[in-house]
């Protein structure tokens, strides 16, 4: 009998990270309005720099086809992992590795809040390195997506207009129009009914049939147990577990750490 190896290709290898934000002029600590106020008058500088050890010394790899919950509470470094996974962020110590170009969407993603919908998903697109022809022929597709237009034409009006939610959505939507090779969705779904999170989750299946890789940061667990079959654990900038994301959240939700 032969043994049929199936190769395995890896994406992302995250090796040993460590990463640290210097919060400067920090100071000395007192965090007090007068103390605060007299620096800002007496124009002096704080003095010294605050670090935060955000990821210690996290490793794993992930490889093609895969999707994979970050889970962890507030504050544990979900979505310092995802920026540094997208290569916003330097590594202290450790190394990150991709194989493709990796995809940021966060509900802090860059749209511009003066310009309409409709602008911003032209623009969005030609980021994403896409055709003027592809825009064209994709521009539809995407507004009708993201919803944004079942309730009157929104898509014309500038994006201050509107929701959170409607940003949050048209977000993703413009994302979403292209296959990514790793593609990172930090709290994106949370937004939007029901009927969005539903198209949201079958275009991640799809994403992911196109042999991509999908992390997604989320707190609604139900999401994570629909779209990822693997989930990896942290708390503190630690990694707690990894490994199937029926058991893993499992353990999650119970409070019981390995
Ligand atoms: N820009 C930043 N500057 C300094 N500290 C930060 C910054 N962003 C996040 N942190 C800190 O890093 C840690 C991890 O944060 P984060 O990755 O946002 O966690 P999560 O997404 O899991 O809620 C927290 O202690 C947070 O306060
Ligand atoms: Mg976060």
């Amino acid at each position: 009998m032969t043994d049929t190896v199936v190769a395995r290709e890896p994406t992302v290898v995250v090796d040993d990270v460590h990463i640290v934000y210097r919060v400067h002029g920090a100071g000395s600590g007192k965090g007090s309005a007068t103390s605060a106020l007299s620096r800002i008058i007496s124009r002096k500088r704080a003095s010294g720099v605050r670090e935060v050890h955000a990821v210690k010394g996290i490793s794993f790899t992930a490889y093609k086809g895969e999707a994979i919950g970050l889970i962890g509470s507030n504050g544990s470094g979900k979505s310092t992992m995802l920026a540094a996974i997208a290569g916003l962020l330097p590594t202290e110590k450790g190394g990150i590795y991709t194989n493709g170009q990796p995809s940021l969407l966060g509900v802090n993603a860059a749209l511009m809040n003066e310009l309409s919908g409709e602008r911003n998903v032209v623009l969005g697109c030609l980021a994403m390195g896409m055709s003027p022809a592809q825009v064209r022929a994709r521009y539809q597709e995407i507004v009708e997506f993201s919803g944004i237009n079942d309730k009157g034409d929104f898509i014309s009006l500038p994006m201050r207009t509107y929701s959170s939610g409607m940003g949050a959505r048209l977000r993703f939507s413009i994302a979403a129009a292209k296959t990514h090779d790793v593609l990172l969705i930090d709290e994106a779904l949370a937004t939007g009914d029901q009927a969005f999170q539903q198209r949201s989750k079958k275009r991640i299946e799809e994403l992911r049939g196109e042999a991509g890789t999908v992390f997604l940061v989320s707190h609604d667990n139900n999401s994570i147990r629909e779209v990822c079959e693997r989930t990896i654990w942290i708390e503190a900038g630690e990694l707690v577990m990894d490994g199937p994301t029926e058991e893993v959240v499992g353990r999650y939700e119970r409070g019981e750490r390995p």
